[in-house]
């Protein structure tokens, strides 16, 4: 089983730390482009401003509530 977290948007190259400094996902979204092309990251980003972590497991179960 793969161990490494899920720490950035892949798609705009942009670390969840490096994101974590906006206001809310909106203002990310806005800035950076994050979370839109793939979404493949959406949900880890809002647990992120959710929670104010910036590494996940990629099986976290609070992703459930962040879909
Ligand atoms: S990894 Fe973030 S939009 Fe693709």
């Amino acid at each position: 089983m793969c161990d490494e977290k899920v720490n950035r948007c892949e798609c705009i190259n942009k670390t969840f730390e490096q994101l974590k400094g906006f206001e809310n996902l909106a203002a990310a979204q806005k800035a950076t482009g994050c979370g839109i092309e793939c979404e493949g990251c959406l949900p880890y980003l809002k647990l992120m401003f959710a929670s104010g972590e910036t590494a996940f497991d990629l099986e976290d179960p609070r992703l459930a509530d962040y879909q």
